[in-house]
């Protein structure tokens, strides 16, 4: 038996080891979460392939892992560093010049705020006739859809990636209060030669070039106003975003910038892919980068350590314009484009002589990209890769109800 003391004593000793342990505890998760906030700013979105992105793949979409199983196992996969919703503008503050800090008073005031999550109807007063019941019931459809996946999948954690980012792929259309997020081969340099219209840059949509439309500077985009004009603009303006079938998409992009010549796309990317998928190459087609086949590109969309970066042609959708972030108030498909499109214009009162473009600007001899197209590119692929590159699109698929290829 001890002394009573030393019994005291010890249980002093034991409960303040205990509570200077939960102290400890608390003081490092507490620094944790704050280190962790921190670094909010460097996690971008189209960060050079590496490490990070194999990773985000494993835990995203697993070789191999049917759609039916990912469903399944719920939001769990979605949590990872590669998140595409729970993201927070943190940081938001540290990348503004010290102009704009002192200029823009109430800074602080922006810091983790949340986007706007809500759904707003449309505005549909100046919706004439009623020709548009079934386009517009679609469009309902369509929304409710894309909403109701988002509240599903939602980590409801803050935003991890600049403000400005998220917005760099969105054009402003002031006049008639439009923002529009530009998905490469959905539409889009029609959508931009209308955009030039509806702003008064333009008379006609049918005379624009295509250098005009892409490289004319014409059109302001999101990320080019102060946060103030940024926030005014996502929270009145109409957002809308053109989608189409992910397989679709990257077979349209492929054939657009490898099948034909191209100053950009050949030298840039095609002499890296060649270089790292064909064995025996020869010295044209090393020098060139001309010739890359459809199935050494999918090597190349498909490697964790990519030879050359990303490209907006084939990222994803739900990277480009974080359809859950941004929510978009009318989201229209390729596959509808013209009555979608000018559905639209109705909504937003557009002069009722413009009509959506029908042309086909690039390549306009060749083919367009239909359903059958794809299969005959999915053809040259095994097994295994068209399952992959449809893990790779996967949230696409999700986002707008696309149904998955028969891979
Ligand atoms: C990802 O998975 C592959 C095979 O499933 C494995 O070889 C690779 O090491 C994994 N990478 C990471 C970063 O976990
Ligand atoms: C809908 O649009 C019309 C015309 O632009 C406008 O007068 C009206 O205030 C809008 N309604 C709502 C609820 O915003
Ligand atoms: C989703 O796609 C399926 C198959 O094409 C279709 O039957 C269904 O109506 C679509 N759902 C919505 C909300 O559009
Ligand atoms: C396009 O055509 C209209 C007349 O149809 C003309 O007024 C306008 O200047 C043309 N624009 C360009 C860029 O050629």
């Amino acid at each position: 038996m001890q002394p009573p003391d030393r019994v005291m004593n010890l249980r002093q000793v034991f409960v303040s080891v205990l509570i200077f342990g939960v102290a400890g505890l608390l003081l490092f998760m507490y620094l944790q979460a704050w280190i962790e906030e921190q670094h909010t700013g460097t996690d971008f979105i189209l960060s050079p392939p590496g490490m990070t992105r194999r990773a985000a793949w494993n835990s995203s979409a697993p070789p191999g892992l049917s759609k039916h199983k990912m469903a399944a196992s719920g939001g769990r996969h979605w949590r990872g560093k590669a998140d595409p919703f729970g993201v927070v503008a943190a940081s938001l503050v540290s990348q503004l010049s010290d102009q704009q800090k002192m200029s823009e008073s109430p800074l602080s005031h922006f810091r983790g705020v949340y986007l706007p999550p809500a759904l707003h109807p449309l505005n549909k007063t100046l919706v004439k006739g009623g020709k548009w019941k079934d386009v517009d019931s679609a469009q309902e459809k369509r929304r409710s859809f894309l909403h109701d996946f988002c509240k599903k999948y939602n980590s409801r954690k803050k935003l991890r990636t600049h403000l400005m980012h998220l917005v760099s792929r969105i054009y402003v259309e002031d006049r008639h209060k439009v923002l529009y997020c530009e998905v490469p081969k959905a539409g889009c340099s029609n959508w931009k030669r209308v955009l030039m219209v509806l702003n008064g840059l333009a008379t006609s949509a049918h005379n624009i070039s295509h250098d005009d439309v892409h490289y004319g500077k014409h059109l302001r985009r999101l990320d080019s106003y102060d946060l103030k004009g940024i926030y005014t603009r996502l929270n009145t303006y109409t957002k809308t975003i053109f989608v189409r079938d992910p397989m679709e998409r990257l077979v349209s992009a492929f054939r657009d910038k490898f099948e034909h010549p191209n100053s950009y796309y050949h030298p840039v990317f095609g002499k890296a892919i060649i270089k790292k998928y064909r064995h025996n190459a020869n010295e044209e087609s090393l020098k060139t980068g001309s010739g890359v086949k459809f199935k050494e590109f999918i090597q190349y969309l498909l490697d964790s350590h990519r030879p050359v970066g990303m490209d907006i042609h084939w990222e994803q959708v739900s990277k480009l314009c974080y359809p859950c972030l941004i929510s978009y108030d009318f989201i229209g498909k390729f596959e509808t484009l013209e009555e979608d499109a000018n559905y639209f214009l109705q909504l937003v009162g557009a002069p009722a002589e413009l009509k959506f473009p029908k042309f086909k600007d690039r390549h306009s001899s060749d083919e367009r990209t239909s359903a059958e197209v794809v299969r005959q590119y999915l053809k040259e692929l095994s097994k295994e890769e068209r399952q992959l590159t449809y893990d790779f699109y996967y949230l696409d698929y999700l986002m707008f109800n696309y149904t998955s290829p028969i891979v």
